[in-house]
């Protein structure tokens, strides 16, 4: 029996680079290994984006093509919609009765979030529990390993405690507390070097054209030292040499030692960076085009998935009910 894994992507908004390196590129690698349930996270979406949630529904299918763009394949692995699955809901409020306020006010991405969406108002009652619906994504499946990136680890501790409290009180071993999976995939800054994030304005997105992705590939900061084409670079420092080490390591050294030694320019080393990109891109556009061409496609795939998603956890909603005694 192979174990079970499970992740999901807010629709927020269109992807980036920084989704292939961070989540893509790893989910279709895992789903050779394990059983895969890949989730988009609507409700979770909502939660911040309540305010103008017209663009969520336009974002789902948009996402769900670039994951199959990507290689996410919708016959190895489950591809579903959050709110298309309502087991999700009824385990998220069960969880909410006895999750404690303070393990949720603590939490340090509640914190973060706060902050950084200041704009948004997410001082509510939904945003708050956040976690909460998280932990029910994850345990509704008896996920063993949940592939997240750093900043995701408190959420799955969270859950982690939740599944121990939820265990003890009700004395079975019903929910499993997932373990994270932190594969070290390259952290990918956005153009100006800060987080690549849509609300910087800093991201290359999976579904630029050749000129867009050139047009910003040039204005990258590079070495600030680097002033005459004579100045020796420092390409530890310079976030064009970081893409290279992403993108096409084997030329990584060629250039960081060409960099170093003032023979080649950054015009001419980002012109070169643009056309990896580009040339990687290719594949994954050209199957974005075939698949936004023949939605249909696309709709069976989540439809299968929604059906799949709901057997499943329908099963473990009843072990739940059992164990409470509802
Ligand atoms: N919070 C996750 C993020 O922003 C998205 C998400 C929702 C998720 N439910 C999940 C990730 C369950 C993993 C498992 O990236
Ligand atoms: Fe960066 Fe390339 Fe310029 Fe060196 S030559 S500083 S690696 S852009």
């Amino acid at each position: 029996m192979k174990k079970r894994v499970l992740s999901g992507m807010r629709p927020t908004g269109k992807l980036h680079l920084g989704h292939l390196v961070g989540a893509l590129n790893n989910w279709a690698k895992l789903q050779e290994e394990y059983e895969c349930f890949f989730m988009v996270a609507d409700w979770h979406a909502l939660m911040s984006e309540y305010a103008l949630p017209s663009a969520i529904k336009e974002n789902i299918i948009d996402n769900v093509v670039d994951w199959i763009s990507c290689g996410v394949s919708g016959e190895k692995s489950t591809i579903f919609i959050q709110s298309e699955v309502n087991a999700h809901l009824d385990l998220f409020i069960i969880l909410s009765c006895l999750a404690p306020l303070g393990w949720l006010e603590r939490c340090p991405t509640y914190k973060e979030q706060l902050k950084e969406l200041e704009e948004k108002n997410i001082t509510t009652y939904g945003f708050l529990g956040y976690p909460v619906l998280q932990a029910a994504d994850i345990l509704i499946y008896k996920g063993e390993f949940v592939p997240v990136g750093e900043d995701q680890l408190p959420h799955l501790e969270l859950t982690r405690e939740i599944s121990r409290r939820f265990n003890s009180l009700y004395k079975r071993d019903v929910l499993i507390a997932p373990q994270p999976l932190l594969t070290s995939f390259p952290r990918l800054l956005g153009l100006d070097g800060r987080k690549m994030s849509k609300s910087y304005g800093n991201c290359i997105y999976l579904s630029d054209a050749p000129d867009a992705i050139q047009k910003k590939v040039m204005s990258m900061i590079t070495d600030p030292a680097r002033i005459k084409l004579s100045d020796p670079g420092h390409p530890e420092i310079c976030n064009v040499h970081s893409y290279y080490a992403v993108f096409k390591p084997e030329v990584k050294a060629e250039v960081d030692k060409q960099c170093r030694a003032a023979g080649i320019g950054c015009t001419e080393c980002k012109k070169r960076l643009a056309s990896i990109l580009i040339e990687r891109l290719n594949p994954i556009q050209s199957m974005r085009k075939k698949l936004l061409s023949d939605k249909q496609q696309i709709l069976d795939i989540i439809d299968r998935g929604k059906n799949k998603a709901r057997e499943v956890t329908s099963i473990v909603m009843a072990e739940v009910k059992k164990a409470m005694g509802l």
